[in-house]
């Protein structure tokens, strides 16, 4: 049987009388970027509060390389390897570019290691830290507090954030929004860069963006996933087309309305 990096097994999740996640399968091939797409309020960020812990399914299972993690916390999930960003930054805006990244290497090697051998691997994470401030194009912002950077800087010091861990699985909700087209273009091909052989989920808005990252897309309309397949087979599904594609593909295809 396959191990899938991420699976999701007849997925539910209602607030109150309301189901907003209605019966999710989805499975995720390690390596694989997937786009997910799909109208305001139809459950994509509901779907990551769920794998990732924030919220309880309702019924069903998600499992991360094969092991059950419906029901654990956040962070015990973290642990596991999957890590997410929020369409809301979380760094700490009075710590350096450095500081911000360092806390998430360490947070990684904190648990692996007793308090001694923790000390003798400052070193590495020192290392490890500057590798990542290099790999998201910081180097000139080092020392900088987090609060003074651009708005396009601290999402860039938010991606490192998120892969500092070190995780294998990556959920980022949105990382596009609010930036112009150039910030934009630059951005996607960080996040491509920094997620090499990483399993990749990330909620777009911007078809081009879309078709240029995706391995696959997951088309989530009103709580559940309509099509899950490739850019050229989600452009051609009918169902799809109907349900919410249409002039959003053209206009990504440049054909206007
Ligand atoms: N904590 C909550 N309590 C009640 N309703 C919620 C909650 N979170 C999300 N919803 C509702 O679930 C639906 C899906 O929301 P969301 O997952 O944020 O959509 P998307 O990210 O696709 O825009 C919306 O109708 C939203 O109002
Ligand atoms: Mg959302």
């Amino acid at each position: 049987m396959t191990t899938y990096s991420l699976e999701l097994r007849n997925l539910r999740k209602s607030f109150g009388k309301t189901d907003i996640i209605r019966g999710v399968d989805l499975a995720v091939t390690a390596g694989e970027r997937v786009a997910i797409i799909g109208p305001n309020g139809a459950g994509k960020s509901t779907l990551f509060n769920l794998i990732s812990g924030r919220l309880a399914p309702t019924s069903g299972e998600v499992l991360l390389n094969g092991t059950r993690i419906d029901g654990m916390k956040p962070y015990e999930i973290n642990r596991m390897g999957l890590s997410r960003s929020f369409q809301i930054t979380n760094i700490f805006p009075k710590l350096s570019v450095f500081e911000n990244l360092r806390c998430g290497v360490l947070w990684s090697l904190g648990y692996k290691y007793t308090f001694l051998r923790f000390l003798s691997n400052l070193d590495d994470a020192n290392e490890r830290t500057e590798e990542l401030i290099r790999q998201i194009g910081l180097e000139k912002k080092r020392d900088v507090h987090a609060m003074n950077l651009t708005y396009a800087e601290q999402r860039a010091l938010e991606i490192g954030v998120t892969i500092a861990g070190g995780a294998s699985v990556i959920l980022l909700d949105e990382p596009t929004a609010g930036m112009s087209k150039t910030e934009t273009s630059h951005f996607i091909s960080l996040i491509k860069h920094v997620t090499v052989g990483k399993t990749l989920l990330t909620v777009e808005h911007d078809m081009g963006v879309v078709f240029g990252l995706a391995d696959k897309i997951a088309v989530v309309v009103y709580g559940e996933v309509i099509a899950f397949d490739t850019p050229a087979a989600v452009r051609a599904n009918a169902r799809v087309q109907e349900a919410y594609l249409g002039s959003s593909v053209a206009d990504a295809q440049g054909a206007g309305h």
